[in-house]
């Protein structure tokens, strides 16, 4: 048997694990895969998930030996050991080809979207789509096929063979694409969308190509089955298998019932004779593989790619032909399941047509060969990745994704703009013309990861917006177009881009304006102009200080003619032009003369671009529309500054045309270039040290080096003054900063770091953008958490707000009291101070945590993520889910299990990375001997990242992190596919259960008593019960220190801001606080918000609402233990948008939930002073609880009556002969009615009238009664327990 065969014995377990691992790396199981769906359904549902992921790592140690074997799946096995040896070549190959296709999947992926938004959708369309290729390409690995290619939804497969087996080698292919049609060729969707499979299939001859570079190697199939296949499968309607007219030929004729298809000698099959079970053993037997190919199962199937041995040069050129974001991945040994993720990427399709004359195999691999090596060179330095290359009759194609794992550039569709125009011009000089060159250029966010079979699969990306480049690369052809979200992303003027007319694309329901991107041209060239001017802008807020230090270095320059240049160096969106343009506004109220311009990222690449924008408009250039008129401009402002005969050098520049002189004429190209630095010179020394006062350069990090290079000397020798901004992180802006810092130069520049805006000044910039005078205390905490004082971070949170419809607007009045409702109380708590008028709030049925980022902020964020290391970035993936600050031990319990051992080490790092931060003093190194105190825990991983001085540093063992940036927290974790997700939240709450009680001072039971005995076992059904171990101690303890922090984060957001009066109560005791203000101090504090409030996440996350509904209740219910009563209206609100949100009719929140919500909303009230309400809320509650209150005197009379005959013997007989549970459960009732009668008590006997004070007495008898029914209860607890305990 051959190697890595499957022995029969092995098999079930062997397929078992297969379609375990389908499910994993590919998504839900298929229909085909019956083991995998009963096996699934038969483990617990809470468990279920972490079975996969542990078996899906089972089945990767039994079927990758080696890490090269993994990667092997990527490739087919066509690409045998000897071929791989070999650099770029071609060689013709007899088989039969077989091109699958599933129609409808634009259609798919809009319906998709349209029912989940972009990013569920694409995680479901995916799954879906995942989940039929699988099923398909199972069947064609059966029958031996080698899948060659996958072209999103469709699939390009081989059987290889001898010219003499043709014949029977297309029967095989027959009777396996007929099998496919029968039993998927056709599926319903969840959105309700059927999607059927075309099939062609083509047997001619053909070659394999092979081509690239140094570094990546792509491979095609070309020839005439190639042509063949692809007009078999154009003439195949759904459902349909296509025969190419020369495989018609060459077929077994007489097995099949065959359509012939009008003007074609193609035909449709229709029916066929089997293949006898012999017959197909010996078809496949004869099929051309290395034969150590795999054995999976079965008769046929054969692992495409043959398992190869670890030799270092075969190792790399292996490698070349796999994606690079996967190489880094299989670098970073990271399993398969995490490979996927949702991404925000821009897309560039190339699409070259074929000329007529290109037809030769020597040709093709010619034409391919010279376009991937030009494409290779001009997307390298803008960090863009070939992704995919597609041969058809029509052409080829390139898919070219930016922004995919590991390298995110800031302005990524900017970058693939630039890429996209020298792919353009560079294709069509090459190959024939403009006209034979299409490329499209889509933004936004999109799967990226791993689609197929396990066996066989590439990394790829799929999704709305690839779909549309593919689209507007066919509909849009010669030019280079792009959709509305690159065009905003890149952030370029409107005069780089051409308005294209709207063309049907198919399936496509919205695109959206498309543009042409026409790239640099003499408009853009000569812009001088700052984007915005003051006026477009709303006030400038909370930059005080910028300003004085400008209006000192102004007065220093008028008045002793100091020459100063002063930097404001800030993030992206800090508000650097705006600041700007407010300082060129005061210094033109001052009587200066400003020349004010702003630099692009293009313009670091132009040449000399800085210098002339800065020249043009201090020369007054930007006025004249004509030639002429800017060649008069000159000549009138340079006069007797440079040489008439210098003037023909600024010709280039300025797109002028003085006539050449003889003096230039005769020079050679150095002593021209000499010439021309020594013009700018002298016309800069003129525009700077002359009649111009401000220079006010925006984004100067921008300025081109061969400006830089005149204009520095420049700056030095002439009085000017210079304001400019800058960014982080670029080489001018290092320099600046170096210079501001040396001494010699300190006294010219002043470097200034624009501070992120104050609280107050955010609140004022939100009420100013909303046009109202306040906004609620929720929505201030949420935007100055999130946008970190970032002015623009602040806008898109608040645009992707408004856009999903989460604001209200309502005016308030003067004296404006609460109503008596439940959500007039949540409205006013919410409302912060302000006078009256249009105020803003966040729509009552809203939970923020819920808010996806916008694209913009992920975008800013994943770059941040994307400098580190992929095992770093899994690290972060990891704690992301469990949220902004985390624990070691619930990482570690989350983490797989071949990730724990590196993550001390990863965390440090991180850590050094200013990305986490350590929540307690790292600075004791705890005893790395120690074993007992470092659970698998080792610090040799990561060598190649490792530096022997993190080794000797700190090795943090236990204790808790939190994320410098919510952002990136948020951004991390947006990256999950749902499944996955899931299942990682399933693992948090497992582990947070053990800890979701009160602390030990205060009794550690759970906070509404009895609680979980009181919710039915079917809705207790999903609860992830975890077994407490001997590390909850330590882990109780840095929860507590995570807890804390988390309560630090969420009061002091609002810190510094004009706050309202009850705002100020928030974390104290109010006077009806009061009685409960013994237990603020104890660990229950910060429990609530590190167990209880995640709990609550975790579990909506999961759609669990019973447990989700469970542990809002536990918050409220912790947040009144605690004195909180904001936060507790605040988590009551989310259960009741919670409990409204669930079908009525499902019974999903059980009868003694909503009753405790009631009592715990009764109780916030009372806490209020809310008195009318708490006693509405607090009779329901009872109602619920069966237990119900008169509402007239004359009722309380009777009630009193039955009250007193209450038979206390009885209740406690009762109490004994219950079991355990029920007894439990009947004690949570008891104690909930307690509680409820106890308020009520309260509540009458405040109102001091006599009829009250009847029901008040009666509230506290039939408090009384409960209470001695709950003692009774108890007392037959305690004396079961203890019978138990003597046994
Ligand atoms: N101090 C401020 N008060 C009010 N609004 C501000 C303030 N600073 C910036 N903004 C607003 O925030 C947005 C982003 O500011 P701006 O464009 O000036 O940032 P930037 O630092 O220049 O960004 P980039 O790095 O992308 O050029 C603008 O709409 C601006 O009006
Ligand atoms: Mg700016």
């Amino acid at each position: 048997m051959a190697t890595g065969c499957v022995a029969a014995g092995e098999r079930t377990s062997a397929s078992n694990e297969l379609c375990v691992r389908r499910q994993l790396v590919l998504g839900k199981g298929g229909s085909s895969c019956k083991f995998s769906n009963r096996s699934l359904k038969r483990l617990p549902s809470a468990l279920s998930s972490e079975k996969v992921l542990m078996m899906a790592s089972a089945w990767e140690r039994k079927y990758h030996h080696s890490d090269l074997e993994k990667a092997a799946a990527f490739l087919p096995g066509l690409l045998a050991e000897d071929s791989l040896q070999s650099n770029c070549y071609s060689q013709p190959i007899d088989g039969v080809l077989l091109f699958a296709d599933i129609s409808a999947f634009t259609t798919l992926t809009e319906k998709f979207i349209q029912r989940s938004g972009t990013e569920r959708g694409t995680d479901e369309l995916v799954q879906t789509l995942n989940c039929y290729l699988c099923d398909i390409l199972e069947e064609v690995l059966t029958f031996g096929g080698d899948i060659l290619k996958f072209a999103g939804d469709a699939v390009l497969v081989l059987w290889r063979t001898l010219h003499r087996e043709l014949a029977k080698t297309i029967s095989l292919v027959l009777q396996c694409s007929r099998q496919i049609q029968k039993k998927y060729g056709s599926r319903d969707t969840p959105v309700g969308q059927k999607v059927r499979l075309k099939i062609g299939i083509s047997a001619a001859p053909m070659s394999l190509v092979v081509f690239g570079d140094r570094d990546w190697r792509y491979f095609c199939i070309c020839g005439q089955a190639l042509h063949e296949v692809c007009e078999a499968h154009e003439l195949a309607d759904p459902g349909d298998v296509v025969l190419s007219a020369t495989s018609w030929e060459l077929c077994e004729q007489h097995r099949l019932r065959t359509k012939h298809l009008a003007g074609k000698r193609a035909v449709k099959v229709t029916g066929m004779d089997q293949m006898s079970r012999s017959e197909r053993q010996e078809a496949l037997r004869k099929l051309v593989r290395h034969p150590l190919s795999h054995r999976l199962e079965g008769e046929g199937a054969m692992r495409p790619t043959r398992v190869l041995s670890n030799r270092p040069k075969l190792v790399e050129m292996f490698r070349k032909y796999i994606p690079e974001a996967a190489l880094r991945k299989l670098d970073d040994r990271l399993p398969l399941d995490l490979f996927s993720e949702l991404r925000p990427v821009t897309s560039l399709f190339v699409h070259l047509q074929l000329s007529a004359d290109i037809i030769s195999t020597a040709e093709v691999f010619e034409f391919l060969h010279s376009a991937s090596r030009m494409l290779l060179e001009i997307l390298s330095p803008h960090k863009g990745e070939v992704n995919k290359v597609l041969l058809c009759d029509k052409g080829c194609t390139f898919l070219c994704v930016f922004g995919l794992i590991g390298e995110k550039l800031p302005y990524k569709s900017l970058h693939a703009l630039q890429s996209a125009v020298q792919i353009f011009n560079s294709f069509s000089t090459m190959f024939g013309g403009k006209k034979a060159v299409s490329v499209a250029v889509t933004s936004g966010m999109v799967f990226c990861g791993i689609t197929g079979h396990p066996l066989r699969n590439e990394y790829t990306v799929l999704g709305q917006k690839v779909n549309l480049a593919a689209r507007m690369m066919v509909r849009y052809p010669g030019l280079v177009s792009c959709d509305a979200a690159t065009y905003a992303a890149s952030r370029l003027p409107p005069y780089y881009f051409k308005e294209l007319p709207e063309r049907k694309m198919k399936g496509i329901i919205r695109p959206g304006t498309i543009y042409q991107y026409v790239g640099v041209t003499k408009a853009s060239i000569l812009d001088m102009s700052l984007t915005k001017e003051r006026s477009e802008y709303a006030p400038l807020l909370g930059r005080e200080k910028e300003i004085d230090l400008f209006v000192s270095c102004l007065k220093a320059y008028k008045d002793f003619g100091q020459s100063h240049i002063l930097a404001f160096e800030g993030t992206m969106g800090s508000g650097k032009s705006h600041l700007l343009a407010e300082l060129a506004s005061l210094g033109q109220a001052a009587g200066h003369r400003v020349v004010a311009m702003e630099l692009l990222e293009v313009n670091v690449r132009q040449s000399f671009s800085a210098l002339r924008k800065l020249m043009a408009k201090a020369l007054g250039l930007q006025d004249c529309e004509l030639r002429s008129d800017k060649e008069r401009v000159l000549q009138a402002k340079l006069e007797g500054i440079i040489e008439e005969s210098s003037y023909c050098l600024l010709n280039g520049i300025f797109f002028v045309e003085f006539p050449v002189s003889d003096k230039v004429r005769k020079m050679c190209e150095p002593q021209r270039l000499m010439e021309l630095h020594s013009t700018w010179a002298k016309v800069l020394e003129k525009v700077m040290g002359g009649e111009f006062g401000i220079f006010v350069i925006d984004n100067a990090h921008f300025i081109d080096p061969a400006s830089w290079s005149i204009m520095s000397p420049v700056l030095q020798n002439v009085s000017s003054f210079m304001v400019m901004s800058l960014a982080p992180g670029y080489v001018r802006t290092e320099a600046f900063c170096k210079a501001a810092g040396d001494s010699a130069m300190s006294q010219n520049i002043t470097y200034c770091h624009l501070d992120k805006l104050k609280s107050s000044a955010v609140v004022q910039k939100v009420c100013q953008d909303l046009g109202v005078v306040s906004i609620s205390r929720d929505l201030a905490r949420f935007l100055i958490q999130r946008s970190l004082g970032i002015p623009y971070y602040c806008e898109e949170l608040l645009r992707c707000l408004r856009r999903n419809d989460m604001l209200l607007f309502h005016t308030r009045r003067r004296g404006e009291k609460a109503e008596g409702s439940w959500e007039s109380l949540i409205a006013m708590s919410s409302s912060s101070a302000g006078s009256d008028g249009r105020v803003c709030t966040i729509r009552p049925d809203v939970n923020l945590e819920n808010t996806v980022l916008p694209v913009t902020l992920k975008e800013i964020a994943l770059s941040q993520l994307d400098q580190l290391k992929p095992l770093k970035q899994t690290v972060l993936k990891y704690a992301a889910v469990i949220g902004p600050v985390f624990t070691t031990q619930l990482l570690l319990h989350v983490l797989p299990a071949d990730m724990r051992h590196k993550v001390n080490c990863v965390l440090t790092m991180l850590v050094k990375d200013n990305i986490l931060k350590w929540l307690k003093n790292t600075e004791v190194p705890e005893d790395v001997q120690d074993p007992t105190k470092r659970p698998g825990t080792s610090v040799q991983a990561e060598s190649d990242v490792e530096t022997p001085a993190l080794r000797m540093t700190v090795v943090q063992q236990s204790g808790a992190l939190a994320f410098r940036v919510v952002l990136l927290q948020e951004a991390a974790y947006q990256l999950w596919p749902k499944r996955q997700r899931v299942a990682l939240h399933r693992t948090c709450a497992a582990f947070l259960e053990r800890h979701a009680h009160k602390c030990k001072s205060c009794g550690q039971g759970e906070f509404v008593a009895f609680h979980r005995f009181a919710v039915t076992s079917t809705q207790d059904g999903g609860r992830c019960q975890g077994s407490a171990d001997q590390g909850d101690s330590r882990s109780w303890e840095t929860l507590v220190l995570a807890g804390e922090q988390l309560k630090r984060d969420r009061t002091h957001a609002t810190e510094g801001r004009p706050v309202a009066k009850s705002e100020q109560t928030t974390e104290v005791p109010s006077k009806a606080d009061g009685k409960d203000s013994g237990a603020c101090s104890c660990e229950c504090k910060a429990i609530v918000e590190s167990v209880l409030v995640p709990l609550a996440r975790h579990y909506m996350a999961m759609g669990d609402a019973a447990r989700a509904f469970y542990y809002l209740l536990e918050c409220a219910a912790a947040y009144l233990h605690v004195s909180n009563s904001d936060m507790a209206l605040v988590k009551l609100n989310e259960a009741e948008v919670l409990r409204n949100s669930v079908d009525k009719k499902a019974n999903v929140i059980a009868r003694f939930e909503e009753a405790t919500l009631f009592s715990l909303k009764g109780e916030v009230c009372y806490r209020m002073g809310r008195m009318e309400l708490a006693k509405k809320m607090i009779l329901e509650a009872l109602s619920l609880l069966k237990r119900k209150f008169p509402r007239t005197t004359v009722g309380a009379l009777v009630k009193s009556q039955v009250e007193k005959l209450q038979c206390a013997a009885y209740v406690a007989r009762r109490a004994a002969s219950l079991p355990q549970e029920a007894r439990r459960k009947r004690l949570a009732w008891l104690l909930q009615q307690s509680c409820c009668l106890s308020l009520l008590e309260q509540l009458f006997s405040l109102e001091g009238t006599s009829s009250r004070q009847t029901f008040s007495r009666l509230a506290a008898r039939m408090k009384a009664n409960t209470d001695r029914a709950a003692d009774s209860c108890r007392a037959a607890d305690a004396h079961r327990r203890g019978g138990d305990e003597l046994i």
